[in-house]
Order: structure tokens, then C-alpha cells, then sequence
């Protein structure tokens, strides 16, 4: 050990500066947790991510889904907002547990104080935020809407309160973040190899 091995009473009347403090070894991160508003790209990126890493991918709504035997139009319609919310944080808790894994979580998630303090409390967690303007993501989700394979989104029905949602969010995406990755200009690719370097020179500075 490299500390300054000293008694409790040398302790006491030693400078301080002569005590060095034992830092912990960096911990690897166990997960990435991808964050942002709908259409930001956080289920396509996920598995690309994961599958550079050699990592699992889950998404949040599809584990909601899965406990609930419920989709998540069928969850908002059958039981309303504030139980979509309930499930996803009994979700988001369970998932935390899992290693070597990539989380995208639904895009209202950092809005609810105990997803974030879950996000915040749970240790070798980085959470990425993927950032696009407004009307980019508006532009997705429309034209994702019109892919009947995709899962329609219950918030994005009202395109003018989808944009106020956006604006009051901006600040806890942020703020919740280790790293915010703008990806407007960048291929899902492009963002997963982006997100991989953050987080590989995160580690590095730690
Ligand atoms: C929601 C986003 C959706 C889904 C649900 C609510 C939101 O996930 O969780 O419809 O509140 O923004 P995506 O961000 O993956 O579309």
C-alpha cells in the first residue's frame, strides 16, 4: 500500500497534506443507460452499441411490455399515464441489476425523481444522452409512425405537446447525463462508435 501508514495520534497533530488519501480503483462500467427524447435514436443505437461492445441490449418498453403482457399503447390506453409510469420504474429497478449491458430507456423515464436516483445511485451506470432538435425527432417519429411494424407512441399523438414535453425535459436529459452525444448529423453507427469512445475515455480519465 502506498498510503502514509501513521498512528491515530501522529494523526492528529501531523499537517494534513502529509496524509495521502487511498483512492479507489476506477469500476469498469456495467452499463450504459441511453437517454432521450422519442425518435432520438436510443432503440436502433442500443443494439449497435451493444454488439461493439459485446454486450446485451434491452429496451425498457419492450422489459414494460414483457411484465405487463401489455404494449405500451395497450398500457397507456388500458390504464393510463401514471401506471405506464409505475411499471417502468419496476422495470427500470429490475434492469439495473444486469451487467454487460446496454439499457435505452423510454423517453419520459428521467422525468420520474426515483428513475433518477436509480440512474444516479447505481454504481458503474453511464448514461448517455442523444440529443437532436425538435424537429429532427419530430421528423423520425412521424416517419416512423407511418412503419406499421413499428410501436406507435401515445405522447407523440399531439405533435404541439410533444414539443412542450421536449422543452421541460431538456434540462433533466441533460443534467442526468455522464455524456450527451448530438446526433442529428450522425448514422446510428456513427453515434454507437461515438458513445463506445466517450465511454472508453471516461474509464480512461478515471
Ligand atoms: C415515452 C416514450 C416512449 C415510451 C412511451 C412514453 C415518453 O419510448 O416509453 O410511449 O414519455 O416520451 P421511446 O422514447 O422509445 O419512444
Amino acid at each position: 500500500m502506498n498510503a502514509v501508514q501513521t498512528s491515530p495520534a501522529a494523526a492528529h497533530t501531523m499537517p494534513l497534506s502529509h496524509l495521502r488519501r487511498t483512492s479507489r480503483p476506477p469500476r469498469p462500467a456495467q452499463r450504459i443507460v441511453l437517454t432521450g427524447f422519442m425518435g432520438s435514436g436510443k432503440s436502433t443505437i442500443g443494439p449497435l452499441l451493444a454488439a461493439q461492445l459485446g454486450w446485451h441490449f434491452i429496451d425498457l418498453d419492450h422489459e414494460i411490455e414483457r411484465r405487463t403482457s401489455l404494449s405500451v399503447p395497450e398500457l397507456f390506453a388500458q390504464r393510463g399515464e401514471a401506471a405506464f409510469r409505475k411499471e417502468e420504474t419496476a422495470a427500470l429497478a429490475a434492469l439495473l441489476g444486469s451487467a454487460n449491458t446496454v439499457i435505452a430507456l423510454g423517453g419520459g423515464a428521467p422525468e420520474i425523481l426515483t428513475n433518477r436516483l436509480l440512474l444516479e445511485q447505481t454504481p458503474a451506470t453511464v448514461v448517455v444522452h442523444l440529443a437532436a432538435p425538435f424537429a429532427t425527432l419530430a421528423a423520425r417519429c412521424t416517419q416512423q409512425a407511418a412503419d406499421p411494424a413499428a410501436t406507435s407512441r401515445p405522447l407523440f399523438a399531439d405533435p404541439i405537446a410533444a414539443q412542450a414535453r421536449f422543452a421541460s425535459r431538456q434540462p433533466l436529459y441533460r443534467r442526468l447525463a455522464h455524456h450527451s452525444i448530438e446526433t442529428a448529423n450522425l448514422s446510428p453507427a456513427q453515434a454507437a462508435t461515438a458513445i463506445a469512445a466517450a465511454v472508453a475515455a471516461r474509464l480512461a480519465r478515471a
